[in-house]
């Protein structure tokens, strides 16, 4: 069990991205705001993907440069090709998250591409981010299961893993995208993945869409993970996966580690607080069992 985890808060972009009803771009910029003054030290800000495909993060220059960037935080972006990395140089980002899968046929709905040709469109983004000193993320998603494949071989998600940690990414963000994972085969497929790619470079990313993620993210954290993806309140899916529910609530998550005795610098008070703002905002109660208890007390 590591003594720190770094949470990655990613409720601006994968909480907001599959909200149906477009949200204000200045509630958008509040959002990220409430979250820096929370002791998070990664906000994922917004995508920089095309705006046909995600209409709700179509203001993703907007909000980016509308945001009170704080020290010692960073905002990583997603990026899915040049075109995005362009749009986000261009308000100034100096970190972005590259994103694929394991699973073929989730790639070919989400970014239209196979999983080499994502990689390999992602070789020129990852040649100019080296050049600009832009730190670059990776993500894999559908490591434990996938809407369109189903069964996900482990050795894809291993290969996919080490291709983005090859590639130049600092990080790898290993995502059960639709929650169907359980906690040994969590532990089972982080285990298969560090033995390719050391545990500092990697993360976990659940949603909680059977319940599972506290769990799975425990098992994983036994195996020793030190970075945790999370959204507040608990909102989110990606609009290409058919039956995805929410990310994991970061307050839950905070919850649980401050009782395991592992810091996270996160103001737990305030971070309910912000959870309790947003759901008010999207007018529907929290997705975070902790934050609604501790905002009842
Ligand atoms: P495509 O249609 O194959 O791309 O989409 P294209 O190159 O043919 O471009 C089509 C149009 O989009 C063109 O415009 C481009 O200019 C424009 P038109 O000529 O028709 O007017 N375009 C762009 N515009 C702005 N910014 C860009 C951009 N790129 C192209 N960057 C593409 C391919 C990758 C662009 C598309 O499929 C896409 O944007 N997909 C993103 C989908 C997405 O964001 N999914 C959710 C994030 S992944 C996720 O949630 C999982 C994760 O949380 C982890 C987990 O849970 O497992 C990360
Ligand atoms: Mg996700």
């Amino acid at each position: 069990m590591p003594s720190q985890v770094r949470i990655v808060e990613v409720g601006p972009r994968d909480g907001l991205q599959n909200e149906k009803s477009i949200i204000a771009t200045a509630d958008k910029i509040a959002l990220i705001d409430r979250l820096s003054a929370t002791g998070l030290r990664s906000i994922e800000a917004t995508s920089f993907v095309s705006p046909k495909w995600v209409p709700q993060l179509a203001d993703a220059a907007e909000v980016y440069a509308g945001i009170a960037r704080q020290p010692g935080v960073s905002y990583p972006v997603l990026v899915p090709n040049e075109q995005g990395y362009e749009r986000a140089r261009a308000v100034g980002v100096s970190e972005i998250a590259v994103f694929t899968a394991a699973s073929e046929a989730f790639n070919r709905k989400n970014i239209n591409a196979g999983i080499d040709e994502s990689l390999a469109r992602f070789a020129p983004v990852m040649a100019r981010a080296q050049a600009d000193g832009v730190k670059v993320r990776g993500y894999v998603s559908t490591v434990l299961g996938c809407p369109y494949q189903g069964e996900v071989p482990l050795a894809d998600v291993v290969r996919v893993a080490r291709a983005l940690h090859g590639m130049g990414c600092y990080e790898v963000s290993l995502g059960d995208t639709i929650g169907v994972g359980t906690p040994g085969k969590a532990r089972a497929m982080l285990k298969a993945v560090a033995a390719e790619v050391p545990m500092p470079a990697l993360a976990v990313h659940f949603h909680d869409t059977y319940g599972q993620a506290l769990s799975n993210i425990l098992a994983c954290l036994e195996e020793g993970v030190a970075v945790v993806d999370a959204a507040v309140s608990g909102t989110g899916g990606c609009p290409y996966a058919k039956g995805a529910s929410g990310n994991v609530a970061s307050e839950d998550v905070v919850y649980m580690l401050h009782g395991l005795g592992v810091g996270t610098g996160v103001d737990l008070d305030r971070l309910a607080e912000t959870g309790r703002w947003l759901a008010a905002l999207l007018g529907r109660e929290t997705g975070s069992k902790a934050g609604k208890a501790l905002l009842s007390r």
